[in-house]
C-alpha cells in the first residue's frame, strides 16, 4: 500500500476511485469543484492499479455526490467506484452504472431534431458502453465519448 503515502486519508467525505488514467480532471470539472471552494480535494493521477493498469483518484472532504452526479461520472470514468467515508471508515463502497437512458442532461446533436426546436427534455438510450455510445430517441442521431465529455464539461458553470 505504499501508494497511499502520496495522500493521506480524509476524514469525512467521497473518495472517487478507479476513474480511468487521465480523466480525474474531468469528474473535478463534472462536479464544478475549481479548487476556489475551501474545500480539501486532492488529486492523485497515473498511479499504478491492480484492475485497471494505471488510475486517476479524487477524493473530497465533507461532499456527497448526487445522483445525477453519480451518472455523469458513469458516463466518463464507467470503472470508477464511489466511497463514502465517514469517521475515516468506508462506509459505502458503489461502482457506478452507465444509466441505460440519459434524460435532460445532453443536447442532441442534430439542429433538426424536435428536441433542438420544441421545449422537449432530451432523452437518450445507451446502445453501448464500451465504447461509449448514446442514442437520441427521437431521431436517431448518436453521441459518442467524447461529445458527451465536451458537453458535460462545457454544461458547468
Ligand atoms: N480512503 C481515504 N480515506 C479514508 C478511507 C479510504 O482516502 N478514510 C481511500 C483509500 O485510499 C482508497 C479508497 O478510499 O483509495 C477506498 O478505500 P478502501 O476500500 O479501503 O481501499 P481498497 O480496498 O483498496 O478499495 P477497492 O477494493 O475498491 O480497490
Ligand atoms: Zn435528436
Amino acid at each position: 500500500m505504499s501508494k497511499e503515502l502520496i495522500v493521506s486519508k480524509i476524514r469525512n467525505g467521497t473518495v472517487i476511485d478507479h476513474i480511468p488514467a487521465g480523466k480525474a480532471l474531468t469528474v473535478l470539472r463534472i462536479l464544478g469543484i475549481t479548487g476556489r471552494e475551501g474545500v480539501m480535494v486532492a488529486i492523485v493521477m497515473n498511479v499504478d492499479s491492480k484492475k485497471l493498469g494505471r488510475k486517476d483518484i479524487v477524493k473530497i472532504e465533507n461532499r456527497e455526490l448526487t445522483a445525477k452526479e453519480t451518472d455523469m461520472i458513469a458516463l466518463i470514468a464507467p470503472t470508477a467506484t464511489i466511497n463514502i467515508i465517514r469517521d475515516f471508515m468506508v462506509i459505502e463502497k458503489r461502482k457506478v452504472v452507465v444509466p441505460s437512458v440519459v434524460k435532460g442532461l445532453l443536447k442532441c446533436p442534430n439542429p433538426t431534431c424536435v428536441t433542438r426546436i420544441e421545449p422537449i427534455e432530451t432523452v437518450f438510450e445507451t446502445i453501448s458502453t464500451n465504447p461509449l455510445i448514446l442514442r437520441c430517441v427521437y431521431c436517431g442521431s448518436e453521441l459518442g465519448l467524447e461529445e458527451v465529455e465536451t458537453q458535460l464539461v462545457s454544461s458547468i458553470t
